[in-house]
């Protein structure tokens, strides 16, 4: 596409627009267990209003836009008051820009009291969020992933022995994005606190739910500022809190911490420039229109929405339980579940069977897994869900043990044919990978793919492959 000559009608823009909207997954009606967090059509609405009035400000200079400021300072002070918080607060665009800014703090906290380190190593439990790798591939930090035990959670005699004099924060999640399990905050506090070590909680997706699932009596572990020992917290507003993409809160017990996440650079001529997190420019429709859901749901919202979400998920986890060949991985303690499946029944043929049906649901592995965010869009759908899910895996019984013997077949032949092609070859492979990943409506093929993939020789394998595809998906 080229930029048209001349500008082009309104009317004719936004039916373009709603005929490509049409061809993506629906996300209000509660067949996406992932990505979007939709809670009604009210806070839509309210939220749409919000970020229309400040469409085009700009939070970079807090000079300019005093609002804007009191706004970020107000969503930080309500979130330091739900999680414990005594220290200071900042907001970012995201999980991803949460955690990258408290592990630049942690490097350059690190830096400042033990210069001698050259290259400082993060432990953080395998489940944990890879943007934590992403983080620590551009800060040029080592991840050390520890494993989990076999309820899913962080081992923390594991984290134990993985520290090094290299070390300078231990991770852990409120709750893990793959299956849901808290992993155990107060002793990896503990263990970051008797060596002198900073503690970060990543609960991007947990916390801003986990409060209000206390206050109806769940029992919920402990995991936000009330334990001693956890330093830093990020969370998630565009997750449970329901706003708009784009608004997260990095907490920091100690100011101290803080300053090292910011950049302050007194040689342009521009002007001393000053910026608190990674980003520039940023939306000051995110943050208005994050200020508006949270003041328009308050406590008795949020605790209302977390109890239809915690009964939702309840129903879930019972019905899946009941459906024989069928298994919750690890212990989930929150509102996400990952759905397995025994031999020879096969998790990512029924997630291809469940697509057909219209719901969408996230393949995972080690072990293949299916996801479930629950939220509160979701209380309407359980039941239907569990029926259609019990109808396709009595489906997938019925063919599961010839697709065994084929799919054993397919991977024996893959294994074999990536040891001996040529690269040429394997990125053909890729291209069909690609292909077959882009159709809205995956097929069986698909189910066959991500066995084939899980059969790849190395883990370096499968990330050239995606390597491919996202260069493929990118090329526009
Ligand atoms: C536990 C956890 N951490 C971090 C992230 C990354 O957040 P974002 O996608 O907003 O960057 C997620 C996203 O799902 C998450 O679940």
């Amino acid at each position: 596409m080229r930029l048209p000559s001349q500008g082009l009608s309104k009317e004719s823009i936004l039916a373009e627009l709603d005929a490509l909207k049409a061809q993506d997954t629906q996300s209000t009606d509660g067949r996406l267990w992932s990505l979007v967090y939709y809670h009604s059509p009210e806070v839509h609405e309210l939220a749409q209003a919000a970020y229309a009035r400040y469409i085009a400000e700009n939070a970079l200079n807090p000079l300019a836009f005093p609002s804007l400021r009191r706004m970020e300072n107000d969503l930080i002070a309500m979130v330091r008051h739900l999680l414990h918080c005594p220290g200071v607060g900042t907001l970012t665009s995201g999980g991803t820009e949460s955690l990258f800014l408290a592990l630049k703090a942690a490097r350059d906290y690190a830096r400042a009291r033990r210069p001698h380190i050259a290259q400082p190593e993060v432990i953080a439990p395998l489940s944990a969020h890879p943007a934590l790798d992403k983080a620590a591939q551009y800060l040029g930090l080592r991840m050390v992933h520890t494993p989990l035990t076999t309820e899913g959670a962080a081992d923390v005699a594991a984290m134990e022995a993985a520290l090094s004099e290299r070390t300078i924060l231990l991770v852990g999640s409120a709750p893990s994005y793959p299956h849901g399990v808290m992993d155990p905050i107060p002793e990896i506090a503990a263990l970051a606190a008797s060596r002198g070590l900073l503690c970060h909680v990543d609960a991007c997706i947990g916390g801003f739910i986990l409060p209000f699932l206390e206050r109806i009596g769940v029992p919920v572990p402990p995991f936000d500022f009330r334990v001693e020992g956890v330093t830093s917290l990020s969370v998630d507003l565009h997750k449970y809190g329901y706003t708009p993409k784009g608004a997260s809160v990095l907490l920091y017990r100690d100011r101290e911490v803080r300053r090292h996440q910011f950049f302050v650079y007194g040689g342009w001529p521009g002007g001393i420039y000053a910026s608190a997190t990674f980003a520039g420019t940023r939306s000051g429709g995110a943050i208005a229109a994050a200020w508006a859901v949270l003041r328009y749901l308050g406590e008795a919202g949020y605790t209302e929405a977390a109890r239809k979400t915690w009964e939702a998920t309840q129903r879930l986890r019972d019905g899946i339980q009941q459906i024989p060949g069928l298994y919750l991985v690890g212990k989930p303690a929150a509102t996400i579940l990952a759905i397995g499946a025994h031999p020879p029944l096969d998790i990512y043929a029924i997630g291809d069977a469940l697509a057909k049906r219209g719901w969408f649901l996230d393949r995972q592995q080690k072990p293949p897994s299916l996801h479930l965010t629950v939220t509160v869009a979701h209380a309407a759908v359980v039941e239907a869900f569990l029926r259609d899910l019990e109808a396709v895996v009595a489906e997938e019984k019925h063919s599961a043990s010839r697709a065994m013997w084929r799919r054993r077949l397919g991977r024996t032949v893959t294994h074999t044919a990536l040891r001996i092609l040529p690269s040429r070859w394997v990125r053909t492979l890729a291209r069909w990978v690609s292909a077959t990943a882009r159709n809205p409506r995956p097929s069986r093929r698909t189910a066959a793919i991500y066995g084939m993939m899980a059969a790849l020789p190395s883990q370096d394998s499968v990330e050239k492959l995606v390597e491919d595809f996202l260069d493929k998906t990118l090329e526009g």
